[in-house]
Protein backbone atom coordinates (compact mmCIF):
# COMPACT_ATOMS: atom_id res chain seq x y z
CA UNK A 1 0.00 0.00 0.00
CA UNK A 2 2.04 3.03 -1.18
CA UNK A 3 0.63 7.19 -0.67
CA UNK A 4 -1.55 8.10 -3.62
CA UNK A 5 0.21 10.54 -5.53
CA UNK A 6 -1.45 11.18 -8.11
CA UNK A 7 -4.74 12.07 -6.39
CA UNK A 8 -4.37 14.51 -3.65
CA UNK A 9 -6.75 14.33 -0.77
CA UNK A 10 -9.09 17.63 0.57
CA UNK A 11 -7.70 19.66 3.38
CA UNK A 12 -6.66 16.81 6.39
CA UNK A 13 -8.11 18.89 8.94
CA UNK A 14 -11.60 18.89 6.99
CA UNK A 15 -11.35 15.17 6.65
CA UNK A 16 -13.87 12.43 8.41
CA UNK A 17 -11.83 10.72 11.83
CA UNK A 18 -14.51 8.19 10.94
CA UNK A 19 -16.03 6.65 7.18
CA UNK A 20 -18.99 4.26 7.25
CA UNK A 21 -20.03 3.01 3.60
CA UNK A 22 -23.02 0.95 2.77
CA UNK A 23 -21.67 -0.70 0.13
CA UNK A 24 -24.70 -1.09 -2.66
CA UNK A 25 -25.39 -1.99 -6.11
CA UNK A 26 -23.31 -5.17 -6.53
CA UNK A 27 -26.20 -7.19 -8.35
CA UNK A 28 -27.28 -4.67 -10.61
CA UNK A 29 -23.72 -3.78 -11.49
CA UNK A 30 -23.65 -7.26 -12.65
CA UNK A 31 -26.52 -7.34 -14.17
CA UNK A 32 -26.22 -4.36 -16.49
CA UNK A 33 -23.24 -6.44 -18.05
CA UNK A 34 -24.98 -9.78 -18.48
CA UNK A 35 -23.36 -11.21 -15.23
CA UNK A 36 -24.02 -13.63 -12.55
CA UNK A 37 -24.90 -11.14 -9.35
CA UNK A 38 -21.71 -12.93 -7.45
CA UNK A 39 -19.57 -11.55 -10.20
CA UNK A 40 -20.81 -7.96 -8.88
CA UNK A 41 -19.37 -8.84 -5.23
CA UNK A 42 -16.07 -10.00 -6.98
CA UNK A 43 -15.45 -6.77 -8.14
CA UNK A 44 -16.85 -5.45 -5.36
CA UNK A 45 -14.44 -6.69 -2.96
CA UNK A 46 -11.71 -4.79 -5.31
CA UNK A 47 -13.51 -1.27 -4.24
CA UNK A 48 -12.38 -2.34 -0.66
CA UNK A 49 -9.29 -2.61 -1.37
CA UNK A 50 -9.11 0.78 -2.87
CA UNK A 51 -11.10 1.98 0.22
CA UNK A 52 -8.88 0.59 2.61
CA UNK A 53 -5.60 1.91 0.26
CA UNK A 54 -6.90 5.39 0.39
CA UNK A 55 -8.21 5.73 3.65
CA UNK A 56 -5.10 4.47 4.93
CA UNK A 57 -2.36 6.76 3.14
CA UNK A 58 -4.95 9.63 3.79
CA UNK A 59 -4.98 9.53 6.87
CA UNK A 60 -8.65 8.35 7.93
CA UNK A 61 -8.77 6.52 11.21
CA UNK A 62 -11.84 4.66 10.77
CA UNK A 63 -13.40 3.10 8.22
CA UNK A 64 -16.40 0.58 8.72
CA UNK A 65 -18.25 -1.32 6.23
CA UNK A 66 -21.38 -2.99 5.63
CA UNK A 67 -20.36 -6.08 4.54
CA UNK A 68 -23.10 -8.29 5.70
CA UNK A 69 -26.28 -7.39 7.02
CA UNK A 70 -28.61 -9.06 10.04
CA UNK A 71 -31.37 -9.47 7.22
CA UNK A 72 -29.15 -10.02 4.12
CA UNK A 73 -28.99 -14.11 5.47
CA UNK A 74 -32.75 -13.63 3.41
CA UNK A 75 -30.65 -13.84 -0.05
CA UNK A 76 -30.47 -17.26 -2.11
CA UNK A 77 -28.17 -19.64 0.10
CA UNK A 78 -25.15 -20.07 -3.19
CA UNK A 79 -25.36 -15.95 -2.94
CA UNK A 80 -24.42 -16.14 0.93
CA UNK A 81 -22.45 -18.97 0.43
CA UNK A 82 -20.31 -17.00 -2.11
CA UNK A 83 -20.16 -14.01 -0.03
CA UNK A 84 -18.70 -15.72 3.14
CA UNK A 85 -16.23 -17.34 1.29
CA UNK A 86 -15.30 -14.04 -0.57
CA UNK A 87 -14.80 -12.96 2.95
CA UNK A 88 -12.48 -16.00 3.73
CA UNK A 89 -10.78 -15.41 0.86
CA UNK A 90 -9.99 -11.96 1.22
CA UNK A 91 -9.02 -12.04 5.16
CA UNK A 92 -6.56 -14.79 4.04
CA UNK A 93 -5.04 -13.07 1.02
CA UNK A 94 -4.78 -9.53 2.32
CA UNK A 95 -4.22 -9.71 6.25
CA UNK A 96 -0.32 -9.74 5.73
CA UNK A 97 -0.71 -6.29 3.69
CA UNK A 98 -3.09 -5.07 5.99
CA UNK A 99 -0.56 -5.93 9.19
CA UNK A 100 2.32 -4.23 7.28
CA UNK A 101 0.39 -1.49 6.73
CA UNK A 102 -0.50 -1.36 10.39
CA UNK A 103 -4.33 -1.80 9.88
CA UNK A 104 -5.97 -3.15 12.75
CA UNK A 105 -9.08 -5.37 11.71
CA UNK A 106 -11.89 -4.99 13.44
CA UNK A 107 -15.84 -6.98 13.51
CA UNK A 108 -18.86 -6.59 14.27
CA UNK A 109 -22.54 -7.73 14.88
CA UNK A 110 -23.38 -11.04 15.80
CA UNK A 111 -20.31 -13.28 14.59
CA UNK A 112 -21.38 -16.34 16.20
CA UNK A 113 -23.27 -16.80 13.45
CA UNK A 114 -21.14 -16.74 10.93
CA UNK A 115 -19.83 -19.90 9.62
CA UNK A 116 -17.21 -21.75 11.03
CA UNK A 117 -14.42 -20.96 8.28
CA UNK A 118 -14.95 -17.49 8.18
CA UNK A 119 -14.54 -16.89 11.94
CA UNK A 120 -11.78 -18.46 12.46
CA UNK A 121 -10.26 -16.03 9.57
CA UNK A 122 -12.21 -12.96 11.21
CA UNK A 123 -10.58 -13.92 14.44
CA UNK A 124 -7.31 -14.94 13.21
CA UNK A 125 -6.79 -11.30 11.08
CA UNK A 126 -7.84 -9.73 14.31
CA UNK A 127 -5.73 -11.54 17.14
CA UNK A 128 -2.53 -10.54 14.19
CA UNK A 129 -3.44 -6.99 13.71
CA UNK A 130 -4.66 -6.66 17.16
CA UNK A 131 -1.60 -3.94 18.17
CA UNK A 132 -1.77 -2.21 14.74
CA UNK A 133 -1.94 2.01 15.40
CA UNK A 134 -2.66 2.74 11.47
CA UNK A 135 -6.69 2.77 10.08
CA UNK A 136 -8.91 0.88 12.00
CA UNK A 137 -11.00 -1.11 9.52
CA UNK A 138 -14.23 -2.54 10.97
CA UNK A 139 -16.78 -5.32 8.65
CA UNK A 140 -20.43 -5.04 10.32
CA UNK A 141 -21.04 -8.77 9.46
CA UNK A 142 -24.47 -9.84 10.49
CA UNK A 143 -25.05 -6.40 11.62
CA UNK A 144 -28.40 -4.44 12.52
CA UNK A 145 -28.51 -1.51 14.13
CA UNK A 146 -31.27 -2.20 16.11
CA UNK A 147 -30.04 -5.49 17.41
CA UNK A 148 -27.29 -3.24 18.56
CA UNK A 149 -29.14 -1.42 20.35
CA UNK A 150 -31.37 -4.16 21.90
CA UNK A 151 -27.99 -6.20 22.91
CA UNK A 152 -26.19 -2.68 24.73
CA UNK A 153 -30.51 -2.32 26.76
CA UNK A 154 -29.78 -6.31 27.67
CA UNK A 155 -26.22 -5.08 28.75
CA UNK A 156 -27.69 -2.55 30.95
CA UNK A 157 -29.87 -4.69 32.18
CA UNK A 158 -27.48 -7.51 33.07
CA UNK A 159 -25.22 -5.11 35.01
CA UNK A 160 -28.15 -3.03 36.78
CA UNK A 161 -29.61 -6.63 37.69
CA UNK A 162 -26.36 -7.28 39.88
CA UNK A 163 -26.51 -3.66 40.74
CA UNK A 164 -23.24 -2.69 38.68
CA UNK A 165 -25.60 0.24 37.06
CA UNK A 166 -27.99 2.31 38.62
CA UNK A 167 -31.04 3.89 36.54
CA UNK A 168 -29.97 7.38 37.00
CA UNK A 169 -26.11 6.43 35.85
CA UNK A 170 -27.13 5.66 32.46
CA UNK A 171 -26.72 8.62 30.45
CA UNK A 172 -25.91 8.46 26.84
CA UNK A 173 -22.15 8.27 27.40
CA UNK A 174 -22.49 5.15 29.56
CA UNK A 175 -24.98 3.69 26.75
CA UNK A 176 -22.92 4.09 23.80
CA UNK A 177 -20.04 2.55 25.93
CA UNK A 178 -22.35 -1.12 25.40
CA UNK A 179 -22.61 -0.88 22.05
CA UNK A 180 -20.56 -3.11 19.73
CA UNK A 181 -18.72 -0.13 18.41
CA UNK A 182 -17.60 1.05 22.15
CA UNK A 183 -14.45 2.61 21.37
CA UNK A 184 -14.67 4.45 18.17
CA UNK A 185 -15.49 7.87 17.00
CA UNK A 186 -19.24 8.59 16.31
CA UNK A 187 -19.56 8.24 12.46
CA UNK A 188 -18.92 11.60 10.53
CA UNK A 189 -19.92 10.28 6.60
CA UNK A 190 -21.90 7.78 5.19
CA UNK A 191 -21.65 7.02 2.35
CA UNK A 192 -23.95 5.05 0.49
CA UNK A 193 -23.48 3.98 -3.07
CA UNK A 194 -26.16 3.09 -5.82
CA UNK A 195 -28.78 5.65 -5.49
CA UNK A 196 -30.82 3.90 -2.90
CA UNK A 197 -31.32 6.88 -0.11
CA UNK A 198 -31.63 5.00 3.39
CA UNK A 199 -29.75 3.99 5.98
CA UNK A 200 -31.07 0.13 6.26
CA UNK A 201 -30.63 -0.48 9.87
CA UNK A 202 -26.71 0.44 9.54
CA UNK A 203 -25.27 1.91 12.91
CA UNK A 204 -28.52 3.64 13.88
CA UNK A 205 -26.93 5.03 17.18
CA UNK A 206 -23.51 6.03 16.00
CA UNK A 207 -24.58 8.44 13.13
CA UNK A 208 -26.98 10.60 14.85
CA UNK A 209 -24.79 13.94 13.49
CA UNK A 210 -23.48 12.04 10.63
CA UNK A 211 -23.26 13.73 7.26
CA UNK A 212 -24.61 11.39 4.33
CA UNK A 213 -23.60 11.50 0.99
CA UNK A 214 -25.32 9.62 -1.61
CA UNK A 215 -24.20 8.42 -5.10
CA UNK A 216 -25.88 7.27 -8.04
CA UNK A 217 -22.87 5.18 -8.60
CA UNK A 218 -22.78 1.12 -8.33
CA UNK A 219 -20.55 -0.35 -5.55
CA UNK A 220 -17.86 -2.21 -7.98
CA UNK A 221 -17.48 1.65 -9.71
CA UNK A 222 -17.21 3.12 -6.92
CA UNK A 223 -12.87 3.75 -6.11
CA UNK A 224 -10.50 6.22 -4.97
CA UNK A 225 -11.60 9.23 -7.30
CA UNK A 226 -15.53 8.88 -6.18
CA UNK A 227 -14.63 8.49 -2.77
CA UNK A 228 -12.42 11.40 -2.89
CA UNK A 229 -15.37 13.69 -4.22
CA UNK A 230 -17.72 12.45 -1.32
CA UNK A 231 -14.79 13.92 1.00
CA UNK A 232 -14.18 17.00 -0.89
CA UNK A 233 -18.55 17.09 -0.18
CA UNK A 234 -18.06 16.57 3.39
CA UNK A 235 -14.77 19.29 3.37
CA UNK A 236 -17.99 21.72 2.22
CA UNK A 237 -20.53 20.80 4.55
CA UNK A 238 -21.11 22.96 7.88
CA UNK A 239 -21.88 20.84 10.99
CA UNK A 240 -23.93 22.36 13.42
CA UNK A 241 -24.82 19.74 16.01
CA UNK A 242 -27.67 20.91 17.20
CA UNK A 243 -26.48 24.56 17.34
CA UNK A 244 -26.81 27.21 14.89
CA UNK A 245 -24.30 28.68 12.41
CA UNK A 246 -20.96 30.67 13.38
CA UNK A 247 -22.63 34.21 14.28
CA UNK A 248 -20.20 36.75 13.38
CA UNK A 249 -18.18 38.90 16.42
C1 LIG B 1 -24.97 -4.90 -1.63
O1 LIG B 1 -25.17 -4.94 -3.03
C2 LIG B 1 -23.74 -5.61 -1.27
C3 LIG B 1 -23.64 -6.59 -0.33
C4 LIG B 1 -24.78 -7.06 0.45
C5 LIG B 1 -22.37 -7.29 -0.07
C6 LIG B 1 -21.16 -6.44 0.00
C7 LIG B 1 -19.96 -7.28 -0.22
C8 LIG B 1 -18.85 -6.94 -0.91
C9 LIG B 1 -18.66 -5.59 -1.47
C10 LIG B 1 -17.74 -7.89 -1.13
C11 LIG B 1 -17.15 -8.53 0.06
C12 LIG B 1 -16.64 -7.58 1.08
C13 LIG B 1 -15.71 -7.90 2.02
C14 LIG B 1 -15.37 -6.89 3.03
C15 LIG B 1 -15.03 -9.18 2.03
P1 LIG B 1 -26.44 -5.72 -3.58
O2 LIG B 1 -26.05 -7.12 -3.83
O3 LIG B 1 -27.59 -5.54 -2.65
O4 LIG B 1 -26.72 -4.96 -4.93
P2 LIG B 1 -28.15 -4.73 -5.62
O5 LIG B 1 -28.94 -3.85 -4.68
O6 LIG B 1 -27.79 -4.04 -6.90
O7 LIG B 1 -28.77 -6.07 -5.80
Amino acid sequence: MVAQNKIVPPDPSRLPRHVAIIMDGNGRWARKRGLPRVAGHKVGLESVRAMVKACSAWGIGHLTLYAFSSENWRRPKDEVSFLMQLLRLYLRSEVKELHENRVRLNAIGRLDALPAAALKELERSQALTAKNDGLVLTLALNYGGRQDIVDAARKALALASKGKLKASELDEERFASLLCTHGMPEVDLVIRTSGEMRLSNFLLWQTAYAEVYFTPTYWPDFRQPQLLEALKDFARRERRFGDIAPRSA
